[in-house]
């Protein structure tokens, strides 16, 4: 096999001469001819003033160069794009899948024997494993880990369930303008990933469950030494990677896909790791089977006791024993014979744990936060192909609910309208959220988790339920249904609910149903206007041509495995 500096040589119609001039000019950096003939590790750079949840990067990557050239390798640094939720307009996820092309096209294009991907904040992980699982390059996620809390008035605080707690406490004038201005200051008190069961510590916690990390990576604080040590660590194994040629679409067999999924539900995880896990099984040539991932949340209980499911934050599970101990609890419903990228099976990472020292932060079994999973699938006439619900930090009361729909044709009409304390509403009405999708926003905003009505607010209403086909933040919480699919600009019949319309949702049974009769609705969808014209250029037309539904994943259809099992 073609190794080193030898590999993927750039095309002038002469491969000697294409290596000597790679050579000659790779020497200019002051490389010895025996620095080049090493095996090369490359390390993704995903630093950017413009992301807090990566601010430690440079730490890390000069601990993974010092593993990778303790280990006889020779690390090689690149950059390739970042992505931080609160600055990436209009949304993250409509840049994810530009990120996972970009991160698999230079991974493929420059010479590397194995690659370290270091992530993070919601979407990195996510488009890296993307683009590891399409790469024949062996890949190794290295996260950033969570950040650390902070206090305000006696109060321990961390991004960014408490962000969304406190505004909503803002926003019904529990708390003043100076008030908020102050907590401003102390949500986010380190560099690092929000600090509770969000979408980055999920997929953190998922990608280790799967094999793509080291032991405790998942949990690490970014601050600490321990996580620069095992970057360090990572670094090592990821030159021992370049011998085994182990790619991650032979680690992520269909086994160690459902000990993701088996994570996922215990963790009390994100909802927007259905949606990155979707698109991950579509890279791999299959389709996330929505209906098995309910079946696997209804056996496997809840045990992390975190925000927004719970009450905890990530440096005490990761002090708890972090996934491995996790992982302990939950062996009858684990393969852990599954192989992880860097050597060994999942079984390595449980073997030889500590004995238990605690058992409020991650639960065993016989005392769980809730005996089913976090989330459950929902279907019925008004999601065809499925719609999600984290039933764990849903009110229990609103479970089984019906009631009067008060819909919202966009985010901007929800904003507007949401605020105006003429808007007739009631706190047993249904929010209702359209044109919110992975085409009709575009990028499938956070947007799912509808603020109660200030005026409702006001009166003490903490919950209602919402539905919708947008996404929500995995540090929010309440009785929010989501990922709707097909998506109201896509053909699905949310486009047709009506303000007045009737709806039910019932959670123990599955079903989210448009109480009006199937002819009046299929009268409505034909009576629907045009979509409006597609974006004219650039990124924006390609992503309107391309991106898929909630169900495959939001990914690109022409970057999806063609071979779907
Ligand atoms: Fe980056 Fe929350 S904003 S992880």
């Amino acid at each position: 096999m073609t190794r080193g500096l030898r590999r993927r040589l750039t095309s002038y119609g002469d491969q000697d001469f294409s290596l000597f001039l790679r050579k000659a000019f790779i020497k200019a950096m002051g490389y010895s001819d025996d620095a080049l003939d090493r095996p090369i590790v490359g390390i993704s750079n995903t630093y950017s003033d413009y992301n807090p949840c990566h601010g430690n990067v440079p730490q890390l990557i000069e601990a993974a160069k010092r593993g990778v050239m303790l280990a006889g390798g020779m690390p090689m640094v690149f950059p390739t794009m970042s992505i931080h939720e609160s600055f990436a307009s209009p949304t993250s996820m409509f840049l994810r899948n530009l990120m996972a092309m970009e991160t698999e096209e230079m991974v493929r294009a420059q010479p590397m024997d194995a690659v370290i991907l270091i992530g993070g904040c919601d979407k990195t992980i996510p488009a890296q494993v993307m683009a590891a699982a399409s790469s024949e390059v062996p890949a190794i996620i290295l996260p950033t880990g969570p950040m650390d809390t902070g206090n305000h008035r006696g109060e321990r605080l961390g991004a960014c369930t408490d962000c969304r707690r406190l505004w909503a406490q803002y926003r019904a004038d529990a708390i003043s303008g100076e008030e908020i201005a102050e907590i401003n200051g102390r949500l986010a008190s380190s560099v690092g990933t929000c600090t509770v069961m969000g979408t980055a510590s999920t997929m953190a916690a998922m990608v280790e469950a799967m094999g793509l990390t080291l032991p405790m990576s998942g949990s690490a604080p970014a601050t600490s030494s321990e996580r620069a040590r095992l970057a360090e660590e990572t670094g090592r194994a990821a030159v021992a990677m370049t011998e085994t040629g182990l790619t991650t679409a032979q680690v992520l067999s269909t086994n160690a896909l459902r000990n993701g999924l088996v994570t996922l539900q215990a963790l009390g995880g994100s909802t927007n790791a259905v949606v990155h896990l979707a698109a991950i099984y579509g890279r791999l040539g299959m389709k996330l089977d929505l209906a098995e991932f309910d079946r696997i949340g209804r056996q496997v209980p809840v045990l992390v006791d975190l925000k927004p499911s719970g009450s905890g934050y990530m440096g005490e599970f990761h002090a708890a024993g972090g996934v491995p101990r996790l992982l302990s609890e939950l062996t009858d419903l684990l393969d852990l014979s599954a192989p992880r990228a860097f050597g060994g099976t999942l079984g390595d990472a449980i073997a030889g744990l500590p004995v238990r020292f605690e058992e409020q932060v991650i639960r065993p079994r016989a005392n769980p936060i809730s005996r089913s999973g976090a989330i459950a699938v929902l279907s019925g006439n008004l999601a065809p192909r499925g719609a999600v619900i984290k039933h764990s930090a849903a009110d229990p009361n609103l479970q089984v609910h019906e009631g009067r729909a008060v819909v919202f044709e966009s985010v901007e009409d929800m904003t507007q309208r949401l605020e105006d304390t003429s808007l007739d509403i009631a706190a047993d009405d249904v929010l209702v959220l359209r044109n919110a999708g992975p085409k009709g926003a575009p990028g499938m905003p956070e947007a799912g988790y509808i603020p109660i009505p200030r005026h409702l607010a006001r009166q003490g209403v903490k919950d209602m339920v919402r539905i919708s086909d947008a996404r929500m933040s995995g540090t929010a919480f309440g009785t929010v249904v989501l990922h709707i699919t097909p998506e109201a600009a896509d053909g699905g019949p949310l486009a047709a609910v009506r303000t007045g319309d009737r709806i039910r949702l019932d959670v123990p049974n599955r079903q989210l149903e448009l109480l009006v009769d199937a002819a009046e609705l299929e009268n409505r969808m034909k009576a629907l206007p045009p979509p409006p014209p597609a974006p004219e250029r650039g990124y924006a037309q390609l992503y309107d041509r391309h991106v898929t539904q909630a169900d495959d994943g939001v990914d690109f259809d022409f970057l999806m495995a063609s071979a779907r099992g």
